[in-house]
């Protein structure tokens, strides 16, 4: 039950969720995949966005992965149900962790959602909030420009704050909502920016606390938790530019862990 857990994203986004992991299961070791070439995966179309995801899923599958995290909410709503019929090891998306969540911190059952076009367009989030409570209020707004600022390193200044000040208006001007979903694994990076837009009377969410519990409740039920004492060595792999990808990735987990890990280039 030593083989790793592998995660895989769309770029940089999805750190945020192997941090979370690190955290809560520190005896796991974790391979992680973050597609930064071809990213941002938001306005692409469902079929590429599944050739990708299979192609991540298949390099990890080689590295003989033990659970699959996808970190991506658009690879999550475009490819879990296939994913999870023709894998033989456990796999857990961040829309249902995510959704519970919300429904945990919401007073007044208006809940909103930002995520990439994507994952708006595939309705994914309203449907696992109100498939547990369809009194829910929902409403989803699509924010395009997020992801590629966060991908650039941009995670505050006046450059960010333009950007979801105006990209969120819509949502603050209702004033409605007192939960917000970050339906991208992106958003948490831009956490402090979007929580003072929205005001501090509205619960913001992150699904990466709830999908870190998740796992680590299925390695339980499994028996796949790894029982060895050794202090293991995370590998962390993208496609993409990799003097970015490591300035960010070690930004990401030196405010966070002591563990130790090593990033490579996915060839
Ligand atoms: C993207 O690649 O556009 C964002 C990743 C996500 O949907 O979480």
């Amino acid at each position: 039950m030593d083989r790793p857990i592998g995660v895989i994203d769309s770029g940089v986004g999805g750190l945020t969720v192997a941090l979370e992991l690190m955290r809560q299961l520190p005896r796991e070791k974790l391979i992680y995949l973050g597609d930064t070439k071809r990213c941002p995966y938001g306005p692409r179309t469902k079929e590429e966005v599944q050739q990708f995801t299979w192609e991540m899923v298949n390099f990890l599958l080689e590295k003989e992965i033990k659970l699959l995290v996808i970190a991506c909410n658009t690879a999550t709503a475009y490819t879990i149900d296939d994913l999870k019929d023709k894998l033989n090891i456990p796999v857990i998306g961040v829309i249902n962790p995510g959704a519970r969540a919300a429904i945990k911190a919401t007073n007044n059952q208006e809940i909103g959602i930002i995520g990439t076009e994507g994952t708006v367009k595939s309705g994914a989030y309203p449907e696992a909030l109100k498939r547990i409570n369809p009194e829910l209020h929902v409403q989803a707004l699509a924010c395009p420009l997020f992801v590629p600022l966060v991908e650039r390193g941009v995670f505050s200044g006046e450059e960010a704050r333009t950007v979801v000040q105006t990209t969120l208006e819509p949502l603050v001007e209702d004033n409605v909502m007192d939960t917000l979903i970050l339906g991208c694994t992106h958003y948490p990076l831009l956490k402090p920016l979007i929580q003072d837009v929205v005001g501090n009377k509205v619960a913001v969410i992150s699904s990466s606390e709830e999908t870190a519990r998740e796992t680590s409740a299925i390695l339980e039920i499994k028996h796949l938790h790894n029982k060895s004492g050794v202090q293991q060595v995370h590998e962390i792999y993208s496609t993409g530019d990799m003097e970015l990808f490591n300035c960010i990735a070690t930004k990401i987990f030196q405010s966070g862990i002591q563990q130790q890990f090593k990033i490579k280039r996915a060839v």
